[in-house]
């Protein structure tokens, strides 16, 4: 699903987030392991200072493996819990339980404490649109799934999906939205299929891509479209949409449509399994 963010947008997303957050004791924020940070949104951070924090990387099947390690060791470096994840694969699915119980063990812990024993753990989903929250809900829920209805103390109309003995889901996720803090992170979101493509031209899209490609993935275009990759994107692109076929009526090239079959080869991992950031660049932008 794709939004367009509007302020009116962003405030009552955020006023839902933060109604929902007081009755949860868990966040499983998920983000997309091609763009781990700027597919998140660092608000949560501050909106969920009180509470459990699970980190997925979600879409990991899609992303490199090597920096994917990368990026659990930087979100654990922050504190949080985290693991890779293909949301679509309940065998995946299952790990999670496990993190889960490690994640809110402290709070576990302090309700034994006070003599409150067997209290399920209480988890909501969120991230940025099209990061696979509905699909993890799905999965994570499974056909065991069983709504527990609404309960005293509980909001109108919350619905809670009880997982197991120990845990139970908000129904709807909570949904973030994108920070477009600078030109890079909009582009890389736009990559990855999360914002709509008509705020940005799909072969700016799909030159900014080549050359990140021909810089970090070095034959990764070579080997999918047998062509060179060498020189200007705009080049690589032209290319491309000979050996592809993409020509227009006149018999030049088609550069739009070579350039959104690229960026959908990219989107679906024809290209490989790529990641758009590294940490190490993040940080040393800051
Ligand atoms: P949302 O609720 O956060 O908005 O996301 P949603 O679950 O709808 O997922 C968006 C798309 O991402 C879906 O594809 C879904 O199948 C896919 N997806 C979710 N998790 C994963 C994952 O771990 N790996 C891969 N490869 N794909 C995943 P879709 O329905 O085909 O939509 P679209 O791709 O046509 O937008």
């Amino acid at each position: 699903m794709n939004y367009q963010w509007y302020p009116g947008h962003m405030t009552k997303a955020k006023r839902m987030m933060q109604e929902n957050i007081k009755l949860i004791d868990l966040i499983i924020e998920l983000v997309d392991a091609r763009a781990p940070l700027s597919s998140r949104n660092p608000d949560i951070d501050e909106l969920g200072k009180n509470k459990s924090r699970l980190i997925l990387l979600n879409k990991s099947d899609l992303a490199d493996d090597r920096q994917n390690r990368v990026w659990e060791e930087y979100f654990r470096g922050r504190g949080a819990f985290t693991a890779c994840l293909d949301a679509r694969k309940r065998n995946d699915i299952k790990q999670i339980f496990q993190i889960i119980q490690e994640a809110c063990r402290e709070k576990t812990e302090r309700d034994r404490k006070r003599g409150i024993l067997n209290r399920p753990v209480r988890a909501m989903v969120a991230g940025i649109p099209n990061v696979g929250k509905s699909t993890f809900i799905n999965s994570f829920a499974g056909r065991t799934c069983a709504k527990t209805g609404n309960k005293p103390g509980v909001t109108k109309g919350k619905q809670w999906i009880r997982l197991n003995k120990q845990v139970e889901l908000l129904d709807t996720p909570g949904i973030l939205w994108p920070k477009f803090e600078d030109q890079q992170v909009g582009l890389k979101l736009a990559v990855i299929g999360s914002i709509r493509e008509e705020l940005l031209v799909e072969e700016e899209l799909c030159l900014w891509l080549l050359e990140y490609l021909q810089k970090s993935y070095p034959g990764a275009v070579e080997k999918r479209y047998q062509t060179r990759e060498d020189g200007k994107p705009s080049e690589v692109l032209e290319r491309i949409a000979q050996v592809r076929g993409c020509v227009q009526k006149g018999g030049g090239p088609d550069f739009e449509r070579a350039a959104s079959m690229v960026t959908d080869d990219f989107r679906s991992g024809r290209l490989g399994r790529i990641t758009l950031e590294i940490p190490v660049a993040e940080e040393s932008g800051e």
